[in-house]
């Protein structure tokens, strides 16, 4: 090899370095652009999810303030109903007891076809007051404002059990003080829940209602020994998925108060306790 051939080599292989280099240092700006175009994908990747996880958390709270206010608006609803029921078809029904008693006064004026008649009005008229005024409790205790959660409670678990022939048991102690006005309807509201699901499902002729402060909680235990939830029902209360209103109402309810509800329940009946807390 004379001296031009070793020349032209040595610059074909300078060349090739370059070449090399050249391709070498594009290679590494293409992955270097790849790479913050990956970068750039995932912040806006997870930016959307961001935005979507709050878009679906305002959602969520969205739900929860609608139930919260129709609870607020059923209670409304429910004491307007309960106040209209009283003075209104109730003052008819008093004016007409009234009417009726004078009417029986003078019974033997009447042939026997309209005495009867005059008599058996009179034990309609009162069974309308009764029906009327036993309703309007139920929408709404006129005690619990008045006398608190006790009295409230004992007059409608009284009630509850003539009508159902179930037997009740209320251990609440006898010195039980007066809880802020929501915490007393929220516990009226679960007790009259559970008693009707207790009637409605256990079959259970017997039920127990505990309610007593520990501490700082509220404890409310309505226990029944009845027949047990199906088990796929029990799931359903459990995570709040589609049973009835009933427990989620309830479960609602208590937990805008902070509180929380749980059902244990088996062949042997079922307890449901909630567990508020208060100062
Ligand atoms: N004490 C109980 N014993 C047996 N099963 C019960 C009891 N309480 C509730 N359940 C079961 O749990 C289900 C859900 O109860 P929940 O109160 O939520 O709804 P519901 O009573 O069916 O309807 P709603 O209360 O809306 O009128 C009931 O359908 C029933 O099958
Ligand atoms: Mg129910």
């Amino acid at each position: 090899m004379d001296e031009s051939d070793e020349k032209l080599l040595r610059s074909v292989a300078l060349q090739n370095s370059r070449a090399v280099l050249l391709a070498r240092e594009r290679a590494e700006r293409e992955l270097l652009s790849a790479k913050e175009a990956l970068g750039k994908a995932r912040d806006e990747l997870e930016k959307r999810v961001q935005e979507r996880t709050a878009e679906l958390e305002r959602a969520n709270q969205g739900l929860r303030d609608l139930s919260a206010r129709l609870l607020v608006l059923q209670d409304e609803e429910r004491r307007r109903l309960a106040r209209e029921l009283h003075d209104s078809v109730g003052q008819i029904l008093a004016a007409l007891s009234m009417n009726v008693g004078v009417v029986k006064a003078q019974v033997h004026k009447l042939d026997s076809r309209g005495a009867k008649a005059a008599l058996e009005n009179i034990q309609l008229v009162e069974q309308a007051s009764r029906e009327i005024r036993t309703i309007s409790h139920l929408l709404h205790p006129p005690l619990l404002e008045i006398m608190g959660l006790a009295s409230a409670l004992r007059g409608y678990v009284e009630g509850f059990s003539q009508r159902s022939k179930i037997e009740v048991d209320l251990k609440i102690p006898s010195d039980f003080d007066r809880l802020p006005e929501v915490l007393e309807l929220a516990v009226f509201r679960m007790v009259q829940e559970c008693l009707t699901n207790i009637h409605r499902h256990s079959g259970s002729a017997t039920a127990t209602i505990r309610i007593q402060r520990e501490g700082g909680h509220l404890v409310v235990q309505v226990i029944d020994r009845g027949k047990g939830m199906p088990k796929e029902k029990q799931h359903e209360s459990t995570v709040a998925g589609p049973s009835g209103v009933g427990f989620a109402g309830m479960r609602e309810r208590l937990r805008q108060l902070g509180g929380t509800l749980e059902i244990q329940s088996d062949g042997n009946g079922t307890i449901v306790s909630a567990i508020l807390k208060v100062d």
